[in-house]
């Protein structure tokens, strides 16, 4: 049997002439400065998906605190005593101290271990330490330094950006008509893994953008789920977004089962199970991809919201510097009623941390690979046109044009 991308080998490129279809330059993943440029023109200025969702912060009170790298600040998102999230910049207006530490709690307001000043949940200054010795001290106006905080379907996005240059939902783009119908409220956060990675941003984030490296990284953990009709699993649906947003089907072929699957697919969701023995689940291409099993949708530059048949992850690849990134992953799935859930579900998460594992495997030695300076051009095939797209969109971005 043939399948469609064997009877066109190279059916995506003709959509996306802009792209080209000649060499790409390896340069910016491997220079200090252009991961400044990168900083000034794309990160400072984007909407940041915080992979938080708006039910991790149920009560007012609540909050969650992250250094972003690539931003280069420390955001407080808090629900207020009034229900509204907001969020700020993790800083005390006395002299600049850290307010908060890393991580997720619960508290009535903040207080600042230098000198004692104290915010409460909506951000205003509450209390300063003998005050009567201050000059004019204007309480009302030196509350946290507020930042830009909007939600899409529930998860939770900042923007440092004084004035954004575009809303969220603007941002989001076709992802408004192609996504956003999932059914996301119904699944709930089973897990959560961070990787720290020696190597760019795009390099990492480029071993998750095809699946030509299927039949080789993933031989032992999925091989099962590869076709000798299809041994190289040829992408079928690519959407390029113009603002750099894309989404790539990736589909897995029935097979007989192993014990195992036999067990897990048969109790519940699975991420292996594919869409087939599934029902119909809005907000994905399932309808479009012959064996469906998943879409990668990349919200630029970044982060992704990755949906297949009873789950979704969510995941982010946080530029630190040009060499380094750190992983990271959560993922959902409803909540089980039954333990025959649980175990359905515990193997989706083995499945689904061992291939991030093997996703993560060649990254090192690429990035070194390509710091040494043996090659300076990466040569890309159709299928690696997600690739193709990250590399032109950041360069426009940044002010460079890739030769076509
Ligand atoms: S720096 Fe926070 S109270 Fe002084
Ligand atoms: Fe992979």
């Amino acid at each position: 049997m043939n399948s469609p991308a064997n009877l066109n080998p190279r059916p995506f490129a003709p959509r996306y002439p802009q792209l080209g279809t000649g060499p790409v330059p390896v340069s910016s993943a491997v220079d200090p400065a252009f991961f400044e440029l990168e900083r000034e023109r794309i990160f400072r200025g984007m909407w940041v998906n915080l992979i938080l969702r708006e039910e991790d912060l149920p009560k007012p009170g609540d909050y969650f605190v992250r250094y972003l790298e690539a931003q280069d600040a420390s955001i407080l998102v808090v629900r207020g005593d009034d229900g509204k999230l907001r969020a700020f910049h993790n800083v005390c207006t006395h002299r600049g101290n850290q307010l908060a530490e890393e991580g997720a709690g619960h508290c009535k307001g903040f207080q600042c271990n230098f000198h004692g000043w104290t915010f409460d949940t909506r951000g205003r200054l509450a209390f300063v330490t003998d005050e009567q010795r201050f000059h004019n001290l204007d309480k009302s106006a030196l509350g946290l330094p507020a930042v830009h905080l909007d939600t899409w379907r529930g998860f939770i996005f900042v923007n440092l950006a004084k004035r954004p240059a575009q809303t969220l939902e603007l941002a989001m783009a076709e992802f408004n008509q192609d996504l956003k119908p999932f059914p996301f409220e119904q699944m709930v956060l089973a897990g959560r893994y961070r990787y720290a990675v020696n190597a760019n941003w795009k390099v990492t984030m480029n071993a998750f953008q095809e699946s030509y490296h299927g039949a080789f990284v993933h031989k032992l953990s999925v091989g099962q789920c590869i076709s000798p009709e299809d041994p190289y699993l040829a992408v079928q649906r690519i959407k390029l977004q113009e603002n750099g947003n894309q989404s790539v089907s990736v589909h897995l072929a029935p097979h007989d089962l192993s014990p195992a699957e036999k067990l897990a697919f048969g109790f519940g969701a699975t991420f292996t199970q594919g869409g087939e023995a599934a029902q119909a689940v809005p907000g994905t291409a399932q309808a479009q991809v012959r064996d469906w099993g998943f879409d990668l949708n990349i919200i630029f530059p970044y982060s992704r919201i990755n949906v297949g048949a009873g789950w979704y992850y969510v995941d982010a690849f946080w530029p630190v510097a040009h060499d380094k990134t750190v992983y990271e992953l959560a993922y959902y799935f409803p909540m089980p009623q039954r333990a025959s859930e649980m175990i359905s579900q515990e193997y989706s998460k083995i499945v689904l941390r061992d291939l991030s594992r093997e996703d993560l495997a060649t990254n090192e030695a690429t990035h070194r690979s390509l710091r040494s300076g043996a090659i300076r051009q990466m040569m890309l095939s159709d299928q690696e046109i997600a690739v193709r797209h990250l590399y032109h969109t950041v360069a426009a971005r940044c002010g460079k044009e890739l030769a076509k």
